[in-house]
């Protein structure tokens, strides 16, 4: 088949590799001149695991072109997949759906025929037949354009692999026509059983935002079960294992921490609450303020137990950040919990150094103020605190007996809840987590062993050196 993809970022040019990967013709088109040259030569403008083997092998087989251009997009395919960013709108919850729009009012200047138009963009519910009114105003008479919506749910980190394996195709289409446009699409998935839901257009995009939304509370619960443990003395990390052996819970997103960010949960729940709320349904996701609330006050918790390690205050406090990403195996830095907490501490007076294996060239763009560095051990350099905040397998790899010679004071906090406590603790650390206790309020016989292996005052305020 031929198809376009128009919008090249995290999602589209994701789809656009792998659409042609699967054997279809296919044109990926963006505003973005520099991102369309990187794409046309196989270097993917952003850092996705597998993407750029897929990449080349679908530019080299020449089924993958790029270009900026609808007028040529309108003239090579009759379906185009929209694929643009729907951030949060300025001073609002609501998403933003100014590029979606500028894309439907771009192609159809040129449009000539009969096309199929698929969105795949998160979308407020109703965005559909919205966007099918506002196509038919413009197409040139004898133009026939239909619009339906096939939400995308892949997780940035495994997007190729989502892509070409996913758990569910869901597709919002008004025709059988439609339907049976997108069944030919995703013909080598269908073929491997994965299951296909056609549905109306109001559907498909509610699964979209309610998917996100499910997932943003699995996790807001256990980060308010985490604040509760630390109240009562009780450990997150067994609460979670013990609640994920009921395979009606499950164990997958309940790792309690810093929380969500990202270009997605985040803003998906804001615009689902408001989108109810113009439904006049807006107390039915109510609850979606809570999630917010309580993913919010991670990172500020974090800051304040930072503070509370720093001595009581940050100014003249050097602080370590490992982690400036969303999350790991992603360069993406938007809404990054990380960078949030790294920020708040800067403008408390610290001097903030932040290392990340991926994300330092985007952080630096945003975040100008504070220092990065190459290597965890240049971050760590004289550190008052380490905060380990975003959890990459490298930080799992660290010596801490090597990094405790590289900082002024061998204090950490795990706000991933991803480190081996034990072994930190054990070399050295004074160890702080959220929602696990601190050997102080341990049980006696452990906190004895822990004691046991923690050096004195004096053998923790080792001068800098170099490297670790
Ligand atoms: C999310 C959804 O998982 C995808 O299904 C969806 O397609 C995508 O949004 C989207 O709307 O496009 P993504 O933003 O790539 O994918 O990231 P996730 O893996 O969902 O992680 C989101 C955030 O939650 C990260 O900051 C992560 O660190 C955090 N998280 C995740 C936790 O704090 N705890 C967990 O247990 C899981």
């Amino acid at each position: 088949m031929r198809m376009t993809v128009i919008g090249t970022g995290y999602l589209g040019a994701v789809h656009a590799a792998c659409m042609a990967d699967i054997g279809h013709e296919v044109l990926g088109v963006d505003i973005d001149g520099e991102k369309i040259r990187a794409l046309a030569e196989g270097r993917p403008p952003f850092f996705e695991p597998g993407l750029d083997e897929v990449l080349t092998r679908a530019t080299a087989s020449g089924r993958l072109r790029f270009s900026t251009s609808l007028s040529e997009a309108a003239a090579f395919a009759d379906v185009h997949f929209v694929c643009v960013g729907t951030p949060q709108q300025a001073g609002s919850d609501a998403a933003d759906l100014r590029c979606v729009d500028a894309v439907v009012d771009g192609l159809a200047a040129h449009l000539t025929g009969a096309h199929l138009l698929v969105g795949k963009s998160t979308v407020p519910v109703g965005t559909t037949p919205r966007l099918a009114a506002r196509l038919r105003g413009i197409v040139p008479a004898g133009c026939e354009v239909e619009v339906a919506w096939n939400p995308e749910f892949l997780r940035e980190g495994f997007a190729v692999e989502d892509t070409l394996r996913p758990d569910r195709i869901v597709v919002g289409v008004t025709s059988p026509r439609a339907d049976r446009v997108l069944r030919e699409v995703y013909a080598p998935m269908l073929a491997d059983r994965v299951p296909y839901v056609s549905t109306d257009p109001a559907t498909a995009e509610l699964v979209k935002v309610s998917a996100n939304s499910f997932l943003a509370t699995k996790i807001s619960f256990i980060n308010a079960m985490a604040e509760v443990c630390d109240a009562a003395g009780a450990d997150v990390v067994t609460l979670a294992d013990a609640l994920g052996h009921d395979t009606r819970i499950g164990r997958r997103f309940l790792h309690a921490g810093l929380g969500f960010g990202g270009g997605c949960l985040p803003k998906d729940i804001r615009a689902f609450s408001a989108r109810a709320r113009e439904l006049g349904v807006g107390e039915a996701v109510g609850f979606l303020g809570q999630v917010d609330a309580v993913n919010q006050r991670q990172r500020r918790r974090t800051v304040d137990i930072a503070r509370d390690l720093a001595g009581g205050e940050f100014t003249g406090r050097r602080i370590a950040v490992l982690g400036a990403t969303f999350k790991p195996n992603s360069d993406d830095i938007r809404d990054s919990p990380a960078l949030a907490v790294a920020a708040a501490i800067h403008r408390e007076g610290a001097e903030v150094r932040v290392h990340d294996p991926e994300g330092l060239h985007n952080a630096r763009l945003a975040h100008p103020e504070l220092r990065y560095e190459n290597e965890p051990s240049g971050a760590c350099a004289g550190a008052d605190v380490v905060l380990h905040l975003t959890e990459w397998s490298d930080y799992r790899e660290l010596d801490p007996v090597k990094l405790a010679r590289v900082v002024r004071t061998p204090r950490l906090i795990d706000a991933r809840n991803h480190l081996d406590m034990g072994l930190w603790r054990a070399s050295g650390w004074t160890v702080r987590a959220l929602g696990r206790p601190s050997p102080a309020l341990l049980p006696g016989p452990a906190r004895a062993g822990l004691a046991l292996s923690r050096p004195s005052a004096a053998g923790r305020q080792r001068p800098p050196t170099a490297r670790c």
